[in-house]
C-alpha cells in the first residue's frame, strides 16, 4: 500500500501536468474529513441518494426479481448508512440474504457490522476487507443470485477508460441474471454542482490538503499548506468536476523519501480528483459496453441522482 503511495505521488508530481490520485485522500483523517462532508448541506449527493434507499427499497427488491436466498455485496461499504436503508426493508419483510461488506479499512468494516448487529441481531453478515476483485471472483461459483452495489457515485472517481474497464471487470465476476446497482450523481445546474464540491466552509480544501499533509508525514515532505490554495472547475458538458490544489508562490518542496525536490511556479496547479456527473442515457451506454442490460433507474423528486440496477446478460 504505502510503496503504491509513494509510487503513485513521484510519478504524479514528476508530471508536466502534476497530478496525484484522489483514493489516497482516504487515510484516517481524511475519512473523517469526509464524513463531515457528507453533512454538509451544500454536498446534496448523500441526502439524496439516502432518500431513494429510504422510500424506494421495496421496488428495489421487487426490481431483482430474486425467488431465493440472495447476496447482497457492497464494494466500497463505508458507513453503510444508506445500505442500511435496504436492510431494514428485507429485514421486516423476512427476506433471505447474506449480506457482504467489502472495504479497505478494517476499521470502517469492523465498526460497520458492529453497528449493524445492534440493529439486526439476526442479519447474516460475511464482512470482507481487501481487494474488490479477489472477494469478487468466488461469486461465480455461488449458487445464490447476488446483487453488487457499486454507490455514493463512486464511479464519478474514474476517467471513462477506468471506469469501462471496472464495470467488465464486474461483469466477468456476475453470473447471467446477477443484478448491479450503481449509484451516480446526475448532470444538473452548474452552480449547484460547484457549491457542493467548492463549499463555504472550506472542509473540501481541508479534504485536499490533508493529502500534502500526509505526504509530509508518510513520505518525509515539507509541504507549507499555508502556501496552497485549492478550486474547483466545474465542465458542464462533460459532466466533469475536476478538484485541484493550487500553488500560490513560486517554490521548491522536498520529499525525503523519493529524494525529490519539485519546483512550483505561482498559480502552478495539482490535479487532485474527478467527480464525473452522468445523464441516464451516458450511464446506460456505458454498462452496456460492459455486456449490462439496464433494468430500472431510481431517482430521488428532484432528479439529482439515480441508483440505477443493471443485470448481467
Ligand atoms: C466519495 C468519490 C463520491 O467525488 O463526490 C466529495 C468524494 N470529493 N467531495 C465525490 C468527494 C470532494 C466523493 N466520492
Amino acid at each position: 500500500m504505502t510503496t503504491n503511495f509513494k509510487k503513485d505521488v513521484l510519478e504524479g508530481l514528476t508530471a508536466t501536468k502534476k497530478s496525484l490520485n484522489s483514493k489516497y485522500f482516504y487515510d484516517d483523517i481524511g475519512s473523517r474529513i469526509f464524513q463531515e462532508i457528507m453533512e454538509m448541506p451544500e454536498y446534496y449527493l448523500t441526502n439524496c441518494e439516502f432518500d431513494i434507499f429510504q422510500k424506494q427499497s421495496a421496488e428495489f427488491f421487487n426490481t431483482l426479481n430474486f425467488k431465493t436466498h440472495f447476496n447482497l455485496i457492497e464494494l466500497g461499504a463505508g458507513d453503510g448508512l444508506k445500505t442500511a436503508e435496504l436492510i431494514r426493508y428485507l429485514t421486516t419483510q423476512n427476506i433471505s440474504f447474506t449480506y457482504t461488506p467489502i472495504d479497505i479499512s478494517k476499521e470502517a468494516n469492523d465498526l460497520l457490522c458492529a453497528k449493524l448487529k445492534l440493529e439486526f441481531p439476526l442479519l447474516n453478515i460475511a464482512p470482507k476487507t481487501g481487494d474488490y476483485f479477489e472477494i469478487l471472483k468466488d461469486l461465480q461459483n455461488n449458487q445464490s443470485p447476488s446483487l453488487l452495489l457499486f454507490i455514493g457515485s463512486n464511479i464519478g472517481n474514474y476517467l471513462a477508460d477506468k471506469a469501462d474497464e471496472l464495470f467488465r471487470l464486474f461483469n466477468q465476476s456476475m453470473k447471467v441474471g446477477d443484478k448491479l446497482l450503481v449509484g451516480v450523481d446526475l448532470k444538473k445546474d452548474p452552480a449547484i454542482i460547484h457549491k457542493a464540491y467548492f463549499d463555504p466552509h472550506g472542509i473540501t480544501k481541508r479534504f485536499n490538503l490533508n493529502l500534502l499533509t500526509r505526504i509530509n508525514r508518510e513520505l518525509g515532505g515539507n509541504f507549507n499548506c499555508n502556501n496552497f490554495d485549492f478550486y474547483v472547475n466545474y465542465e458542464s458538458s462533460t459532466g466533469e468536476v475536476r478538484s485541484y490544489i493550487k500553488s500560490l508562490t513560486k517554490q521548491v518542496v522536498e520529499i525525503s523519501a523519493l529524494d525529490l525536490q519539485i519546483e512550483f511556479e505561482a498559480g502552478e496547479s495539482i490535479w487532485t480528483e474527478l467527480s464525473k456527473k452522468y445523464d441516464l442515457e451516458e450511464l446506460e451506454a456505458l454498462l452496456k459496453k460492459a455486456g449490462f442490460k439496464t433494468i430500472q433507474h431510481f431517482t430521488d423528486s428532484q432528479q439529482y441522482f439515480s441508483d440505477s440496477i443493471f443485470e448481467k446478460r
